[in-house]
C-alpha cells in the first residue's frame, strides 16, 4: 500500500512516517521544506532502516501538484500535514495562510478525485474548539469563531472536505491534536522549530540547553488549581500511531461515515507549571522561568474528552508527561549534538 504523506518531513509527518513504514506502508513524502530539514528524510531511513521517497513540492502551486499525481499513479491513501501553522504570524501574514492553506488543500482534492484516490487523514486542531463551554471538549462541542487565521483554515479546511465528501467518493478521518510534544526515543527527528518556537515544550528545552535565558510564563492569574492555562499535552508518537489505525480503518472500510472526526488527546489536563516540574524531575534540570502576562488568544484550559476515538478506533495515548517531556530534553540534546 503506497502511502501519500505530505508535510512528511514536519514534526508529526515525520513521527508518522516512521509508524506508516513499520506497519510495511510505502511512503512518499511531500514536502516545500520551509519548516523542515531535508536531514528528516535520512533519518527516518536510520530509524525504520528504509529511506521514504521524498519529492520537494510545493503544493499550492497547481501544475506541481499534477505533476505529482501523474508521476506516482498506484497511490493508495493520502495523510496530510503540509501546512504553515504559527498561530501569531497567521494574525500578522493571513493571505500567506489562507492561500498556502486552502489553495495546497483544494490542488491535493482534486487531483485525489483526478486519480481515483478516495482515502484522506486530515491534520487538524482542538484550535477549532476556541474555549470549549464543557470540559473534556467531545468531538460534537460546537466550533467557536477561530482566534487566528491558522486556526480559520482549519475550520475551513474540514468544511471543504466536507462538502466534497458529500459529492465525490472522498472519504475523509479528520483528526483534531491537542497539544503534541515529545520525539522519537532515537531522539533522531523531533520538533525542530526553524527560527524562534512559541511553543511551550521547545521553548522549554531551549531554555535548559541555554539558547535562551528564560521561559517566560504567559499569565499566572488563570482560574485554574495554580493559576497557570492547562492543556492537554499528547506525545507525538501516540499521535502519530493514530493516523496509521485511521488510514487502516478507510482502506479496509471499516469507517462508519464519509467523514469522521477524532479528538486524539490524553484526556488528562496539564498546566504549564505542571509541564515545567515534570521536566525538571525527570531531566534533573532546573529551569529558569518567570511569570508574564497572559498571551494573547490563549484559552484558559481545553482537554479531551478520548471516549469516542478509544472506542471507535480501539486507540489510546500511552505515553504519560514524564516520557513526554524527557523525550523533548533528548531531542533537544541531540540537536546540541551532546
Ligand atoms: C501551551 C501553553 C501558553 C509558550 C498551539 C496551537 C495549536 C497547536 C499547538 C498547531 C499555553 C503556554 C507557551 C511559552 C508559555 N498548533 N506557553 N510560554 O497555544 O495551546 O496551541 O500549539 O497545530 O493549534 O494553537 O500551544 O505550546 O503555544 O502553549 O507559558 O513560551 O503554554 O500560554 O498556555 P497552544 P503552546
Amino acid at each position: 500500500m503506497k502511502i501519500l504523506v505530505t508535510g512528511g518531513t514536519g514534526y508529526i509527518g515525520s513521527h508518522t512516517v516512521v509508524e506508516l513504514q513499520k506497519k510495511g506502508f510505502e511512503v512518499i513524502i511531500a514536502d516545500n521544506l520551509s519548516n523542515s530539514s531535508i536531514d528528516v528524510v535520512d533519518n527516518i531511513g536510520r530509524i525504520t532502516g528504509v529511506k521514504p521517497l521524498f519529492e520537494k513540492i510545493d503544493l499550492s502551486k497547481e501544475e506541481t501538484t499534477q505533476d505529482l499525481f501523474n508521476r506516482y499513479p498506484g497511490l493508495n491513501a493520502v495523510i496530510h500535514f503540509a501546512a504553515f501553522k504559527a498561530v501569531g504570524e497567521s494574525v500578522m501574514l493571513p493571505l500567506k495562510y489562507y492561500r498556502n492553506n486552502l489553495v495546497s488543500l483544494m490542488n491535493l482534492l482534486r487531483e485525489m478525485e483526478t486519480h481515483g484516490i478516495r482515502d484522506i487523514v486530515f491534520s487538524s486542531s482542538c484550535t477549532v474548539y476556541g474555549q470549549p463551554d464543557v470540559l473534556p471538549v467531545n468531538e460534537a462541542a460546537p466550533i467557536k469563531k477561530a482566534a487566528s487565521p491558522y486556526g480559520n483554515t482549519k475550520q475551513i479546511a474540514e468544511e471543504i472536505i466536507t462538502d466534497v465528501s458529500k459529492v465525490t467518493a472522498l472519504q475523509a478521518i479528520l483528526l483534531r491534536y491537542f497539544n503534541p510534544i515529545g520525539a522519537h526515543e532515537s531522539a533522531l527527528i523531533g520538533e525542530l522549530p526553524l527560527g524562534m518556537p512559541s511553543n511551550l515544550m521547545p521553548v522549554i528545552t531551549q531554555t535548559a540547553i541555554g539558547k535562551r535565558e528564560f521561559l517566560n510564563v504567559w499569565g499566572k492569574d488563570y482560574n485554574t488549581p495554580d493559576g497557570t492555562a492547562i492543556r492537554d499535552y499528547i506525545h507525538v508518537v501516540d499521535l502519530a500511531q493514530a493516523h496509521v489505525i485511521a488510514i487502516e480503518r478507510m482502506l479496509e472500510g471499516k469507517n462508519k461515515q464519509n467523514v469522521e472526526i477524532f479528538n486524539l488527546g490524553t484526556g488528562i489536563g496539564y498546566s504549564v507549571l505542571d509541564v515545567i516540574k515534570s521536566f525538571e524531575r525527570t531531566t534533573k534540570v532546573k529551569l529558569a522561568y518567570r511569570f508574564m502576562e497572559r498571551r494573547l488568544g490563549d484559552v484558559e484550559e481545553v482537554w479531551a474528552d478520548t471516549e469516542f476515538a478509544n472506542q471507535e478506533l480501539g486507540w489510546k495515548a500511552q505515553q504519560g508527561l514524564d516520557e513526554m517531556t524527557l523525550s523533548a530534553w533528548n531531542w533537544e540534546r541531540k540537536l546540541a549534538g551532546m
